[in-house]
């Protein structure tokens, strides 16, 4: 049995097609971006109405199957811009139609969290999962995701994003951030880390002043990522002996920064910790995760009764039933 996933909550449309044995068969995706940086909600929604149809029949090509081999069709309901994620559901919706095909709604940040386990040897870590939107701490605790620790204001992504849109890095800066950041040097940026819980407003306004004031965009690369991350390393490291677990597994676009995983390797390694990071291709969004996640929720017995989006549905709001 195969599910076709359908990803489109924010700047990624994706088709992904996933045996109901774990075997990812195709990861398709086309991405909105823009040089000025930002999101228009209705401009990310035409670039998927524009690219949805060709990014399906490269996953079916890609997986070599037909409509008639799958047997489940799983798209991603929330959390996300609304017109966007209308778009994906309105796709999985005709596709189910006008095949015959089961059709299930799933949890995008959730979807992020069971891929990782999919495709490591993880089996219960804490995650950190930094994202655009989200940065937060979580671990699976009696029968839910938990948030233990979270941005109190932007996610770390956005913050890289829109320093980067100040110094005229394009969007999406973290990639760009990474490579600028080996060339700078150290010049101190606000740490917040309260009990669980990190802020990066703050830092950003700060890094836009020392910018106005000249300072070099590399030197601000630098000192960003290692005031970021640190803060990130001190409160996975709180939650990991708070839960009383001893794997760590980072997910989200921000996980595929290679100075992130290192300061976490070695965070890990010093407490006898096992470090994961889910591969490159699954870091950021993309389809297979949605296939994944109705599978496993499907497998579980969970039906829907409407096809609907949840713009704004946590990871704590998902039941763990499978
Ligand atoms: P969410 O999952 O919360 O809906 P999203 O859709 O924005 O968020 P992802 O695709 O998981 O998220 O991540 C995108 C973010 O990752 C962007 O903000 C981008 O700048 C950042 N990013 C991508 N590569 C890197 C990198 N090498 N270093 C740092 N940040 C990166
Ligand atoms: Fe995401």
């Amino acid at each position: 049995m195969k599910c076709l996933g359908i990803e489109s909550t924010a700047h990624t449309f994706g088709v992904g097609v996933v045996d109901f044995n774990g075997s990812i068969l195709s990861n398709e995706k086309a991405v909105f971006t823009t040089a000025s940086g930002g999101m228009v909600p209705h401009e990310v929604a035409k670039h998927h109405r524009e690219v949805c149809d060709t990014v399906f029949k490269k996953a079916l090509e890609k997986a070599n199957v037909k409509i008639s081999d799958i047997s489940l069709i799983s798209y991603s309901h929330g959390p996300g811009l609304s017109p966007a994620l209308i778009v994906g559901k309105d796709f999985a919706k005709r596709l189910s139609q006008d095949n015959n095909i089961d059709i299930i709604g799933v949890n995008h940040c959730v979807a992020h969290l069971t891929i990782g386990t999919l495709v490591t040897d993880a089996v219960d870590p804490v995650y950190l999962y930094v994202s655009g939107v989200n940065t937060q701490v979580i671990a699976l605790a009696s029968g839910k995701f938990r948030i233990f620790g979270e941005t109190l204001d932007i996610g770390l992504g956005n913050a890289l994003d829109k320093f980067g849109r100040e110094a005229g890095l394009g969007f999406p800066a973290g990639p760009v951030i990474e490579k600028m950041a080996i060339k700078g040097k150290y010049i101190e940026l606000p740490y917040t880390v309260k009990g669980m819980d990190v802020s990066f407003a703050g830092l950003v306004t700060k890094t836009k002043q020392l910018l106005d004031a000249g300072v070099s965009k590399e030197d601000l690369c630098y000192s960003m990522q290692e005031v970021c991350f640190a803060m990130l390393a001190e409160i996975s490291e709180r939650a990991m002996a708070h839960c009383e677990k001893d794997e760590l597994l980072l997910i989200g676009g921000v996980g595929a920064n290679k100075r992130l995983i290192s300061m976490l390797k070695k965070m890990c390694s010093s407490r006898n910790a096992k470090f994961y990071s889910v591969p490159l291709e699954y870091a950021g969004d993309q389809a297979a995760m949605i296939a994944w996640q109705g599978i496993l929720e499907f497998r579980a017995g969970k039906r829907i009764k409407e096809i609907d989006i949840y713009p704004y549905e946590r990871v704590d709001d998902v039941e763990v039933i499978w």
